[in-house]
């Protein structure tokens, strides 16, 4: 296994994440917001929209030019603040690859983007009660527990959304 960089992802992209992003859906359908069953209808151009924006920037984890993990950090429209933070989302990483640390640069590489691209004063970032890899992983990068929220998970089940954020202000005032 060569050493694994992270990098943007652009057009050139786009077949390899969405099957990367299909995959995570399909192996883990308990951990995300999103289902394997709506993600497989989209067509390229909805892909497209999806992963590219001037508000969004979707990173791989690539071995050799291969994509083994993904995250995204986009604009959460959701926010009942009404403050819009940013968010980090869609994080996987395949299971060859976990237990390693990747985890730590895919965020860093979120973080870094969002500093210099968006006005956001947080970047937010959730998880499913009990998705420990997904706690740990969270805490590692940086970002602080701040409130828990219950959710109807796409399985159908009830469980708390756990919330983390990190202060893009304060790094702003330190840079
Ligand atoms: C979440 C995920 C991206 C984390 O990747 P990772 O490679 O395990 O991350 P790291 O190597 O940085 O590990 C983070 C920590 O969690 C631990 N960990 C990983 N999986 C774990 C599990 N299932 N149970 C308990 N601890 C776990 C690691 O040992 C490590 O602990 P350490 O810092 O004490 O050594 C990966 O597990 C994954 O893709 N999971 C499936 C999809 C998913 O849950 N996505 C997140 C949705 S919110």
């Amino acid at each position: 296994m060569m050493a694994c960089i992270v990098r943007a992802l652009s057009d050139g992209d786009l077949v390899q994440a969405s099957q990367i992003r299909l995959e995570a859906l399909r192996d883990h359908p308990s951990v995300f917001l999103s289902k394997y069953e709506n993600e497989v209808k989209r067509g390229p151009d909805e892909w497209r929209s999806v992963l590219f924006g001037e508000d969004r920037c979707f990173f791989g984890l690539m071995d050799n030019g291969v994509i083994v993990g993904l995250i995204g950090i986009i604009t959460w429209k959701d926010d009942p603040s009404g403050e819009y933070p940013g968010a980090v989302v869609a994080h996987y990483i395949k299971p060859d690859y976990r237990g390693r640390g990747l985890s730590v640069p895919m965020y860093q590489a979120c973080i870094h983007w969002a500093l210099g691209h968006r006005a956001w004063k947080r970047v937010i970032v959730t998880h499913r009660a009990g998705n420990e890899g997904s706690r740990k992983a969270i805490l590692a990068a940086g970002f602080q527990f701040t409130h828990n929220e219950p959710m109807i998970w796409p399985d159908g089940n009830e469980d708390n959304e756990c919330i983390y954020a990190i202060n893009l202000e304060e790094m702003r005032q330190k840079q």
